[in-house]
C-alpha cells in the first residue's frame, strides 16, 4: 500500500485489435489522474507484451496533448494472451509471473487495461493473481458483456454506413446486387446498425440462422418487382465455408441460385482506422475519467461500463469469457422486418412492396 502522501502510480495499456478512441481513453485516464489526483501515469507498450518485456514510458501531460483525435493507440497493442496454455512457447508459463514482477518493479498501485473481451478476461485473471486492475471496454464489435456500448463502435458504424451509401449509387447504375461484408467477429451489432443506417435490403447476422435459398428468392422477387438493385450487408461471422470470406460466399451463391449479377466488397480494416467520431471521443473520455475515479476510491477488479445514460462498473470476473450478442428479438430487427428488410430467415417470405 502506498503511504498517505505518496502519489499513486498507475499503469495503462491497450490490448487486442485497435479501434478509434483508444487515445481519447488514454488521455481521459492520464489527464484526470495527473490533473485531478496528482497521480503518476505509466504507459505500457504493446498490450500485455509490454508488461512481460518491461517496456514502458511515463505519460506526462505533455505526452497526452494532441492525441484526442488520433486513431490507433500511441501505446501500441498486441494480441498477447499471457495465460494461454500453449506448447509452442516454453516461456509461456512464466508470463503471468513476469507480469507480476514487472508490475511490482514499476511500483504500480493499479493497472488500467483498455481492450475487448479477451483483454477483460486477462484483466480478470490478473485480479486473481492479486493485481489492482480496472478494465475499460473498447471494440468496434460492441460485444463486451456488461456494457451497453463500447467506444470504437460509433466510429466504425459511420465508416461502414458511408461505404454502404456509396454502394447504392454504383449498384443503381449497373442494376447489380452489391454484397458488403462488415467486421464484428461473432456479433452482428455493426452489421445490423450499418445495415439499417445504410438502407440495406438484406442483412445477415451471425445471430440469425439464414437460408441462402430464401435470400436468393427474395432478391429475385425484388428484381421482378422492378427494384433495379439490392444491397446485401453480411457479417463476417455468419455460417459459411471456412476457406471463403462471407461476402464472397453469399455473392457466389446468389449468382448461382438467382442468376443475378453480383459484386462483393469486403470493407476490412478501414472500419478500424482513422479518427474517432465525436460520440466515441466523449465515451472514451468518460470511461477514462470513470476508471481513475474508481482507482482513487481504491475500488479494483472492475470494468467501467455504460448502462443507459449511467456510467457504472461491473466485476471483471463477470465479464471474461462472455460475448454480448444481438438478441434475435432485438427491437431494431423487428422494426427492420416490418419495413420488408430480409434477415435471411422464414420471415422474409412476404410480398415485396
Ligand atoms: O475485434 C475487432 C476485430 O476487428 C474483429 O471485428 C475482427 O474479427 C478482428 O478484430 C480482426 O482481428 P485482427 O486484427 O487480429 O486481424
Amino acid at each position: 500500500m502506498p503511504s498517505k502522501n505518496k502519489p499513486l502510480k498507475i499503469g495503462i495499456l491497450s490490448a487486442g485489435g485497435d479501434c478509434p478512441g483508444i487515445n481519447a481513453a488514454i488521455r481521459g485516464v492520464g489527464k484526470t489522474a495527473i490533473v485531478e489526483y496528482g497521480m503518476k501515469v505509466i504507459g505500457i507498450s504493446d498490450g500485455f507484451l509490454g508488461l512481460i518485456n518491461h517496456e514502458y514510458e511515463e505519460l506526462t501531460e505533455q505526452k497526452l496533448s494532441g492525441i484526442l483525435t488520433l486513431g490507433g493507440t500511441i501505446l501500441g497493442t498486441s494480441r498477447e494472451k499471457p495465460f494461454k496454455k500453449g506448447k509452442d512457447d516454453p516461456d509461456q508459463v512464466n508470463k503471468p509471473k513476469l507480469i507480476k514482477q514487472n508490475y511490482k518493479a514499476l511500483g504500480l498501485d493499479a493497472l488500467v487495461c483498455i481492450g475487448g473481451n479477451g483483454t477483460q478476461k486477462t484483466a480478470a485473471m490478473l485480479v486473481e493473481e492479486g493485481l489492482n486492475v480496472i478494465g475499460i471496454p473498447k471494440t468496434i464489435d460492441n460485444d463486451v458483456w456488461g456494457t451497453d456500448i463500447t467506444f470504437g463502435f460509433d466510429s466504425a458504424l459511420g465508416i461502414a454506413t458511408d461505404a454502404i451509401d456509396r454502394l447504392h449509387t454504383t449498384a443503381n447504375s449497373h442494376k447489380r446486387i452489391m454484397v458488403i461484408e462488415l467486421m464484428g467477429h461473432n456479433a452482428g451489432w455493426l452489421t445490423l446498425y450499418a445495415g439499417i443506417a445504410g438502407g440495406g435490403d438484406v442483412i445477415l447476422l451471425p445471430e440469425i440462422k439464414y437460408d441462402i435459398e430464401i435470400v436468393a428468392n427474395y432478391l429475385e422477387r425484388r428484381a421482378r418487382a422492378k427494384k433495379p438493385y439490392s444491397i446485401v450487408v453480411v457479417s463476417e461471422g455468419i455460417v459459411k465455408p471456412k476457406k471463403l470470406k462471407a461476402a464472397t460466399y453469399i455473392s457466389e451463391k446468389i449468382q448461382e441460385i438467382a442468376g443475378l449479377e453480383t459484386r462483393e466488397t469486403i470493407l476490412g480494416y478501414i472500419q478500424r482506422g482513422g479518427s474517432p467520431s465525436p460520440n466515441d471521443r466523449i465515451l472514451a473520455t468518460r470511461f477514462g475519467a470513470a476508471a481513475v475515479e474508481l482507482i482513487a476510491k481504491k475500488k479494483f477488479g472492475l470494468m467501467v461500463a455504460k448502462k443507459g445514460e449511467i456510467m457504472t462498473s461491473v466485476p471483471l470476473k463477470d465479464v471474461g469469457s462472455k460475448t454480448r450478442l444481438v438478441p434475435p428479438d432485438f427491437t431494431l430487427i423487428g422494426k427492420g422486418r416490418k419495413m420488408g428488410i430480409c434477415f435471411g430467415d422464414k420471415f422474409c417470405a412476404g410480398e415485396i412492396v
